[in-house]
């Protein structure tokens, strides 16, 4: 377990060097270079509300993402991470739409951009929820070797997302592939977010997920209450914990729970 942390601790120190040489801009700061640049999309308002997207405006229904995000950006800038994976025991647990409306309540912070990416690229599901056409492709980008920043499209002044429109073959040997975290580490240095989600498969179904575990700084497990089990949870936390650091497990689909009760439980 030492050796893992020591490994984790290493993988972190590298990538904060990179960071470091990269150039300056973030948040906050005036509209120019690459973050400027992207390509932006347009979002209907009534396919978000469809898709039970609710974290948009600050509104009673966003108020439990709100405190999620409140939560989880402190751990990240006490711990100086920015990278978090988002996963679940099982399939349908609802990590995309907890990620989506994640991203919309970090990115309504006024200092904080934020960037989701698909990387549940056997069920790529983050086009269809955000209602987008089908034509985004950050999967084959990744595949192609080379970034190129044009696949990732801002969808408002502080978020950008990077979607894909069709699953891929062998998602475990992408996501494990060196030159995927090489590209990772390369479009972080470029556009500096200060968050990164990264909407992944659900853990105990395959090793796509794994495969990807040591380019992230933490995790979020997402349990849909009345489907996922005690057991489930406790072989998908322990298999997590292996690889990185658990932030939590937000309790979703909680049917019987008023909204404002609705809490992200710390391990
Ligand atoms: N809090 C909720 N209450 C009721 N339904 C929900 C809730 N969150 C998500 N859902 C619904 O559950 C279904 C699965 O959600 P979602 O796609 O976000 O899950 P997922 O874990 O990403 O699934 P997959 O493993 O297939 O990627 C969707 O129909 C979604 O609208
Ligand atoms: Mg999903």
């Amino acid at each position: 377990m030492e050796r893992i942390q020591s490994a984790l601790a290493k993988a972190r120190d590298a990538r904060e060097r990179k960071m470091k040489g990269a150039t300056s801009g973030g948040a906050g700061q005036a509209e120019t270079g690459p973050w400027a640049d992207l390509p932006g999309l347009t979002l209907n308002p009534k396919v978000l509300e469809r898709n039970r997207v609710v974290a948009m405006h600050p509104n009673q229904n966003s108020a439990s993402f709100d405190l999620m995000r409140t939560n989880l950006i402190r751990a990240l800038r006490s711990n100086g991470w920015s990278r978090v994976a988002i996963t679940s025991p099982t399939q349908g647990c609802g990590k995309s739409t907890v990620a989506v409306n994640l991203a919309f309540s970090l990115a309504r912070m006024a200092d904080t951009r934020v960037l989701l990416l698909d990387l549940d690229l056997r069920h790529p599901s983050l086009q269809t929820i955000l209602g987008v056409e089908p034509d985004q492709n950050f999967a084959g980008m990744l595949a192609s070797g080379t970034v190129d920043l044009s696949q990732i499209r801002r969808c408002a002044p502080n978020l950008a997302v990077g979607l894909n429109s069709k699953p891929v073959e062998s998602p475990a040997e992408l996501l494990s592939a060196a030159r995927t975290a090489d590209m990772v580490d390369e479009i972080e240095a470029r556009l500096r977010p200060d968050v990164i989600l990264f909407d992944m498969s659900p853990m105990l179904a395959n090793d796509d997920a794994i495969s990807f575990l040591d380019q992230v700084d933490c995790a979020l497990m997402v349990a849909a209450a009345d489907e996922t089990t005690v057991t489930e949870v406790d072989r998908c936390g322990k298999d997590l914990a292996k690889r990185t650091q658990v932030l939590g497990v937000v309790l979703n689909k909680c049917r019987f729970m008023e909204q404002e009760e609705a809490r992200v439980y710390p391990e």
